[in-house]
């Protein structure tokens, strides 16, 4: 089974939005970027908007109103909160900003009843996805649910089992993984899968981030099993986590240890490290935490025998590419043959053919600057719209696979292997041992009732 959709990158690449489509989480809910702003994009102008509900309106809601506000195929009709007064403060905000006021429902039972919905946007605390979603597909809808799919490995599989057969039915089923469409992403995912970095022979993903204890006492659900599913890796680090499969492929096996080390009525881990080894003989270190004050940078590294690329916060540090499509071999003489950039014309970058090292001989030539635009280049000024960005990609290439009638870029099965990485940090962490990746997709850990820092 190859969880590998290049149509990710490919639905991405014609994407022409400007900004780094950052997204931190905590600061989702701020930054610029208005329900009414102005649009581009997929499947527009062809046929009415698509009548959207969004079900859960806190922090993420927010985003995604100002995501839906901007995409000209869809139309946000219903609010639904449990919450009255979250749904209530989330219609006068998309009324503040120049938007229709939406409906608002205390149940997504109520807002099927109530509207015809088209899509169904599930942005409620992770362990309530799953349940919200069967929900949603069983009416009809096309369903758009946030990461991470769900916080239980039973209901993340019968979720692909409904996702299949609602595909099969024309719906179109998408799991939030905005990063996915970062133009940083779109090219070293793109290099890695032709072969442009060689052989893929390692990865280092860090999430070095600070959470505060008020951040965690803010939400009931925040850092429990049940409804957060996890901390550091679960919540902040999943993000990371699909990158990282996307460009090395399918896990074998994950050894992980966590830790609660700076926060207080916390169930979940504020620290975790793990190696995880992959199908290609590619080896990786994964490192999240919320416990880095005060907050640096979510980084993923891609290494391999011709080629190598850094991506910091959502942006292009650093590429190097000299491998011809499908090559393996690094030669002796560190040559170009067979150059191959993504997104370059000329195909070797600005150290030209053969040149791998600078003047001073210590570092290959950064070619970031040949395969992105100057706004995806790390150090670039931040846009203001960076946490809203993201997710209108997303639903770019939702709307026109919709309206396409073709997959979406970002799939349930993805989704579903990102969350087993997730769930196999935590079983290893908690037996102690390396565990399998595909005992973990396949139910043999179901049983485990996992615990923080339990390895030492
Ligand atoms: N893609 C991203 O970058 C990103 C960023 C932040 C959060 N998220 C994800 O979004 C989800 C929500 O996170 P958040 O930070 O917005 O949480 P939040 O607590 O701010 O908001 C959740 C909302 O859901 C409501 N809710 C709870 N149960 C409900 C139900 N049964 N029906 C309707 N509404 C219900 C709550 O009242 C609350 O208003 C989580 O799964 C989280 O992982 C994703």
């Amino acid at each position: 089974m190859s969880h590998l959709t290049n149509a990710a990158a490919s639905a991405a690449a014609p994407d022409a939005r400007p900004g780094s489509g950052a997204e931190s989480g905590a600061g989702a809910g701020a930054g610029a970027g208005s329900v009414a702003g102005a649009g581009s994009c997929a499947g527009a102008g062809a046929s009415a908007p698509l009548t959207v509900a969004i079900v859960g309106c806190g922090v993420i809601g927010v985003n995604h109103a100002r995501a839906i506000g901007r995409q000209p195929g869809l139309k946000l009709v219903a609010l639904v909160d449990e919450l009255p007064e979250a749904a209530t403060a989330l219609a006068e905000l998309v009324e503040s900003e120049g938007g229709e006021r939406p409906r608002e429902y205390g149940s997504l039972g109520e807002a099927l009843a109530g509207h015809p919905l088209d899509l169904v946007a599930v942005c409620t605390p992770s362990g309530l996805h799953v349940a919200l979603a069967e929900e949603a597909l069983a009416s009809g809808a096309h369903v758009v649910i946030e990461k991470p799919l769900d916080v239980s490995m039973p209901r993340a599989r019968r979720i692909a089992e409904l996702a299949a057969e609602a595909e099969a039915r024309g719906q179109v089923v998408s799991v939030i993984s905005q990063h996915r469409f970062d133009p940083a992403s779109v090219v070293v995912a793109r290099a890695a899968q032709e072969g442009a970095f060689g052989r893929i022979t390692s990865g280092v993903a860090s999430v070095a981030w600070w959470r505060s204890q008020q951040y965690y006492d803010s939400g009931q659900w925040r850092g429990t099993w049940n409804l957060d599913g996890g901390g550091a890796v679960m919540n902040q680090g999943v993000h990371t986590v699909d990158l990282l499969v996307w460009f090395l492929g399918r896990p074998v096996e994950i050894f992980a240890r966590t830790a609660l080390l700076a926060h207080e009525r916390v169930e979940v881990e504020d620290i975790a490290v793990a190696t995880i080894s992959f199908e290609s003989g590619a080896l990786a270190v994964l490192h999240a935490t919320t416990a880095a004050y005060p907050e640096l940078s979510a980084r993923v590294q891609v290494h391999g025998s011709r080629g190598s690329a850094i991506i910091d916060d959502n942006l292009l540090d650093y590429f190097y590419a000299s491998g011809g499509s499908g090559g393996s071999g690094a030669d002796a003489s560190g040559g170009d043959a067979g150059a191959s950039v993504p997104g370059s014309a000329g195909g070797s970058g600005s150290g030209g053919a053969g040149g791998e090292w600078d003047a001073s001989g210590k570092s290959a030539v950064n070619q970031a600057a040949d395969v992105v635009a100057a706004d995806q280049l790390r150090g670039a000024e931040l846009a203001a719209d960076r946490f809203i960005v993201g997710h209108l990609r997303q639903y770019d290439d939702i709307v026109d696979a919709i309206r396409a009638g073709r997959q979406p870029g970002v799939r349930v099965g993805d989704a579903l292997i990102s969350l087993a990485v997730v769930r196999a940090v935590y079983v290893s962490a908690t037996l102690g041992h390396a565990v399998a990746f595909d005992d973990i997709l396949n139910g043999t850990h179901d049983d485990v009732v996992v615990s923080t820092g339990a390895s030492s």
